[in-house]
């Protein structure tokens, strides 16, 4: 069964409103999503005016962060609900920037499920912090993925998306070989069918991210398990998020 690839550009805290209608204008422009999806994740400030410039086009908007509680006394926070008021579709969940500021797997498992409760498609962040043996990193990754999606039920599965991040990676210019990527993401691919069962562990959307570039793009998105990526650095210029996707593109043909 073919899954539909996804790229997802994460902004990260980069760009005024301007900055986003801008770059989301020129995206919306020059992509059709006939092969693959793609999303933007501006900051909380852009969701609105970026919402508008993408509503006549297909690709989707996202938020980076949501609270856990759907409403009350949390200043600073934004809610699911809020978040799907402004356009959004998806939800960044756990990413390490965020893990390394405090978040636990806790608080990540708490705001995946708000999430769906939500109507939002997270996008749960998962990764070893340093280089490690691939024994150890499936390790880390087992216990993380099982402690973030524990609250998650089995007809819940299919809607989550899991990004593959080494945190090693992101940021660095470094990726893992190709043998690497494979050997990972075949684990995870078997590791979400033992949990949620074939039928819907087949179907999750499985990225990878870090130092995702349109140099790299062909030898990573080539691998079977990778269905897409969520890219950081690369997401911030027109030029090369859409030459990402024109890789994918490629790519869905080839693995369909
Ligand atoms: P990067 O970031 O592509 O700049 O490495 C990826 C991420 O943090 O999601």
């Amino acid at each position: 069964m073919s899954i539909r690839t996804l790229i997802a550009g994460n902004w990260k805290m980069n760009g005024t409103p301007e900055f986003g209608v801008t770059l989301a204008k020129e995206l919306t422009q020059n992509f059709t999503c006939d092969k693959v999806d793609m999303l933007i994740c501006p900051s909380f400030t852009s969701l609105i005016p970026v919402a508008d410039t993408l509503k006549d086009g297909c690709v989707k908007l996202g938020a980076q962060n949501v609270h856990a509680e759907a409403s009350g006394a949390h200043t600073g926070e934004i809610s699911a609900e809020m978040l799907k008021a402004c356009g959004c579709e998806y939800v960044i969940t756990g990413h390490s920037e965020r893990r390394a500021a405090g978040e636990t797997d806790d608080q990540v498992a708490a705001k995946t499920c708000a999430a769906l409760e939500g109507g939002l498609t997270p996008i749960l962040c998962i990764g070893e912090n340093a280089k490690m043996q691939p024994a150890e990193a499936q390790e880390v990754l087992e216990k993380q993925l099982r402690a973030s999606m524990k609250n998650i039920a089995v007809t819940e599965g299919s809607q989550v998306v899991i990004a593959y991040e080494p945190v090693w990676a992101i940021g660095t210019g470094l990726v893992p070989t190709i043998d690497d990527l494979k050997e990972a993401f075949t684990f995870l691919r078997q590791l979400v069918i033992k949990t949620y069962g074939e039928e819907v562990g087949s179907k999750i959307r499985l990225l990878y991210g870090g130092s995702l570039n349109a140099e790299n793009a062909a030898d990573i998105l080539a691998v079977t398990d990778i269905n897409g990526g969520l890219i950081g650095g690369a997401s911030l210029k027109a030029p090369s998020f859409l030459a990402i996707a024109e890789v994918a593109s490629q790519y869905a043909e080839r693995k369909a």
